[in-house]
């Protein structure tokens, strides 16, 4: 059963983000002497990546210890505006001291299915050819179609049962996008949406209702296999959901 966190605005979603961001990473890293953490794209998560490079979180974790990859990417330059690398190096990456080796960026130019593989293979490498990798923490965002990483409503990639990478054609963009696959993110040890905004509460409340529709939304498909899932949301996204 998903855990349902709601927050008064997008600002205290961000630091409880950052905080369970550094909760697990400690964790991890006492642990296993490292964190692997699959970043969001998106706007909403931004917020909480500025925080954990700000004078708050900065300092709470050896950052050389910690192994950055993201949960899908657009088919683009890393310098473009449309790159989640690009976001996520603009509002933490490039303010923090994580070793380079240790950002694990995907090939946004060239050909999509190929660049899907080399990313799979650097996930091979990394969880030493695992069944499924196991990221310490996969933070995830929702569309208001009901999307996820790149999993649209619809799009091939949603039936990817055995690769860890797909490139997934998004009719809509008419564009293919790079992601992390249902299996893949599904084996994580824990798994946080970070939704808010009035406009995710209609879907948000139709992925959390469990009624099985027809056409299961790409974010009802997140089911932790052996982790955690929780959702970080805000009091405009959770308006429609009794009890929040
Ligand atoms: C991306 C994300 C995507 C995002 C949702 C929500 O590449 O854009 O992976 O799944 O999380 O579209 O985006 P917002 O946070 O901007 O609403």
């Amino acid at each position: 059963m998903p855990q349902v966190l709601t927050f008064d605005d997008p600002q205290e979603v961000a630091h409880a983000a950052a905080d369970r961001f550094v909760e697990i990473a400690r964790a991890a890293i006492d642990g296993r002497g490292r964190f692997s953490v699959a970043l969001s794209g998106g706007s909403t998560p931004k917020r909480a990546y500025e925080l954990l490079a700000g004078e708050d979180y900065r300092d709470e974790l050896d950052w050389s210890k910690v192994h950055i990859f993201f949960g899908d990417e657009r088919c683009v330059p890393p310098d473009d505006a449309e790159s989640n690398y690009r976001m996520a190096n603009e509002a933490m990456l490039s303010r923090l001291p994580i070793p380079a080796r240790n950002i694990h960026r995907v090939q946004g130019v060239g050909d999509a299915s190929a660049n899907a593989r080399l990313y799979e293979d650097e996930l091979r490498t990394f969880f030493n050819d695992a069944a499924w990798p196991r990221f310490d923490l996969v933070l995830l965002g929702m569309g208001e179609d009901g999307h996820t990483a790149s999993l649209f409503p619809g799009s091939s990639a949603l039936n990817e049962l055995e690769a860890w990478v797909a490139a997934n054609w998004i009719e809509k963009f008419n564009a293919f996008r790079i992601t992390l696959t249902l299996p893949a993110i599904n084996h994580a040890a824990h798994i946080a949406f970070l939704v808010t905004g009035e406009n995710k509460a209609d879907r948000l409340a139709e992925v959390l209702s469990h009624e099985s529709s027809s056409e299961q939304l790409p974010s009802q498909l997140i089911k932790p296999v052996s982790g955690s899932l929780e959702w970080l949301i805000d009091k405009a996204a959770g308006v429609r959901i009794a009890g929040v």
